[in-house]
């Protein structure tokens, strides 16, 4: 098992006060890797979000196997990492090794050409006895595409910069290169078949697939003749030849597709999504929710500080919250009570959560906007998913009602924001969710409208609820 870096943080400059959360994360994700047992992994320019010697003295602390042949101390020139290692699987000894891509990485460190890096190290580790070379390479595609064609004998690349998904393998029949997508949510599988004096990598995984189709076709061929021995209407006749036609041509793909016949090895690649549906390692767990609340309590902690040094409630720009609507749209305010958005915020407080930088954002109104709220230790009277978050900062509606502009209009990709393919997967349909959050429909299929409280500039203004448009 290898991971070929970005671990530790989604980036080398992380906000300041994100820093110490970050660092806990961190430190856990270290600790559960050299759980797992995993054979080899190198770095990527976020792992030194915390600087070189945060890393260096964890690794070390639980011997984890890092790799990296072209990252260097800048003063010593000394590598920080040794550049590679062999693992013995069975009787293969499999030669791993590190790459960082070019550029500035860290204060103290020194990237090296990872062309020139690799071809040494190549050289060595087969000398050493590895008779399959595997990269981990921690750059950009194109600088991975490169590397498999300006230097020889690397067998298997394992990008880790991109974050792409590859399924099935980039690369050629002589270097494959994978690629699992990030965040931790595929592990990638990849099975190969080795052949003594075997040369390049043939997809079996393909030729599997190919050859279930053929077979599903072939006995689709037979009954299609049959039919057409017996069609006596022409344009039938023609739509089940143009059938034949197709089905053959899978069937002679599937015989003519690669197999390995010993002169080349084989492959399966899988990309393993981890759902629910894949139970937590207990122990691993357990570590996780230890240090969740451990960076509960420092918040915590830090919000008692805070508060005793005097910060008083403050405003968020032009957000003024729901409390100031419900005088005038007390209906809609009654309607959005009856939310899941109204109470967005105690979900994550129940869980322990308000106070993640991961979390806080979509669990309450204007974070991302101008005056909304930025720390998640300061949210004031912007917890839960408020009117604000659909309609807009309302500071000079709520002023003078009649003078604000009219406001902007409500899609899905206000709603995708929060409700975001990687947040809610395929969950969040429009047209279903649509309904349950707009006041409009639910207003009119509900009561009768009379004797709603207005404000204070009562005379003369449009009767509320307006229709849509
Ligand atoms: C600021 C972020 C944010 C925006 C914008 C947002 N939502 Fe939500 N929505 C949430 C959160 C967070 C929850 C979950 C709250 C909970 O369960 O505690 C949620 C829950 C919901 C639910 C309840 C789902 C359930 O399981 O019952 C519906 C329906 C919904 N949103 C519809 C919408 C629609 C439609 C839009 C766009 C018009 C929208 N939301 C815009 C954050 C948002
Ligand atoms: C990108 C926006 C976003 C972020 C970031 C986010 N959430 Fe949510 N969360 C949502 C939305 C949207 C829903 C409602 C999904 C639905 O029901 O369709 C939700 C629902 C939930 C729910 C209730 C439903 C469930 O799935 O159990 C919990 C608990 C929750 N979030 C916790 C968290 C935690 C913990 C984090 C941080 C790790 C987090 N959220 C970060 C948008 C977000
Ligand atoms: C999840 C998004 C969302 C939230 C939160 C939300 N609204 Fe709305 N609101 C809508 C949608 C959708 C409409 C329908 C009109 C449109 O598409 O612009 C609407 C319409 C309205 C209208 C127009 C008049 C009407 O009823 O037709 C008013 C007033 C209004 N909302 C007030 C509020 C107030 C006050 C709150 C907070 C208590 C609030 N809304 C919270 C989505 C939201
Ligand atoms: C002083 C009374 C008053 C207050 C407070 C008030 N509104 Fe309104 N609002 C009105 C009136 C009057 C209209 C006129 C349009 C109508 O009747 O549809 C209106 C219209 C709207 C509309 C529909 C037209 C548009 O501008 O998009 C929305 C949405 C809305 N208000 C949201 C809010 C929100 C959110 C708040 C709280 C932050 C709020 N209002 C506070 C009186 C008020």
């Amino acid at each position: 098992m290898v991971d070929a870096g970005d671990l530790l943080a989604p980036y080398v400059d992380l906000v300041m006060s994100e820093k110490g959360q970050r660092r806990v994360k961190a430190e856990l994700l270290l600790e559960v890797m050299a759980k797992t047992g995993i054979d080899a992994m190198t770095v990527g320019r976020p792992d030194f979000a915390f600087g070189k010697d945060f890393l260096v003295r964890n690794a070390a602390a639980w011997g984890l196997p890092y790799v990296c042949a072209n990252l260097a101390d800048s003063e010593t020139k000394a590598l920080i990492f040794p550049p590679g290692r062999i693992v013995q699987a069975g009787e293969v000894g499999v030669g791993v090794f590190g790459l960082i891509g070019k550029g500035y990485v860290a204060s103290g460190l020194e990237v090296t050409d990872p062309l020139e890096a690799a071809r040494v190290t190549v050289a060595d580790l087969r000398a050493r006895g590895a008779t399959l070379i595997v990269a981990l390479a921690n750059q950009t595609a194109p600088e991975n595409d490169r590397l498999a064609r300006k230097v020889d004998g690397i067998d298997i690349i394992v990008a880790g910069s991109s974050h792409r998904k590859l399924d099935p393998p980039a690369g050629d029949r002589d270097t494959l290169i994978v690629e699992p997508g990030s965040k931790g949510k595929y592990f990638g599988l990849l099975e190969l078949y080795l052949h003594l004096g075997g040369r390049g990598f043939s997809d079996l995984g393909a030729a599997r697939r190919l050859e279930e189709r053929a077979e599903r076709f072939r006995h689709r061929v037979v009954q299609v003749q049959a039919r057409l021995k017996t069609s006596t209407r022409p344009r039938e006749q023609r739509r089940l030849r143009r059938q034949l036609e197709v089905f053959e041509k899978a069937i002679r793909e599937a015989e003519t597709a690669e197999t390995v016949d010993g002169s080349s090895h084989g492959f399966v690649n899988r990309v393993i999504p981890l759902g629910r549906e894949i139970p937590d390692d207990p122990g691993v767990a357990r570590l996780v929710s230890q240090a969740l609340e451990r960076m509960h309590a420092a918040a915590v902690a830090g919000l008692a500080t805070s508060r005793q040094a005097g910060d008083s409630r403050r405003s968020f720009g032009d957000f003024v919250g729901a409390q100031a609507c419900v005088t005038c749209h007390e209906r809609e305010y009654e309607q959005w009570r009856g939310t899941r958005h109204a109470v967005a915020y105690r979900t994550l407080a129940s869980a322990h959560r308000q106070f993640d930088y991961q979390c806080f954002g979509c669990h309450v109104t204007g974070h991302g906007q101008p005056g909304g709220p930025t720390e998640p230790l300061d949210v004031g009277y912007l917890e839960n998913v408020q009117c604000e978050a659909c309609h807009g900062p309302r500071r000079a509606h709520v002023a003078g009602p009649d003078a604000a502009p009219p406001g902007s209009s409500i899609d899905e990709a206000l709603c995708r924001g929060c409700h975001s393919r990687e947040q809610a997967g395929d969950r969040f349909d429009f047209a279903t969710y649509l309904p349950r959050v707009d006041h409009t429909s639910v207003l009119r299929s509900g009561k009768a409208a009379g004797g709603k409280p207005r404000g204070p500039e009562e005379t003369g203004g449009p009767s509320l609820p307006g229709g849509p448009e």
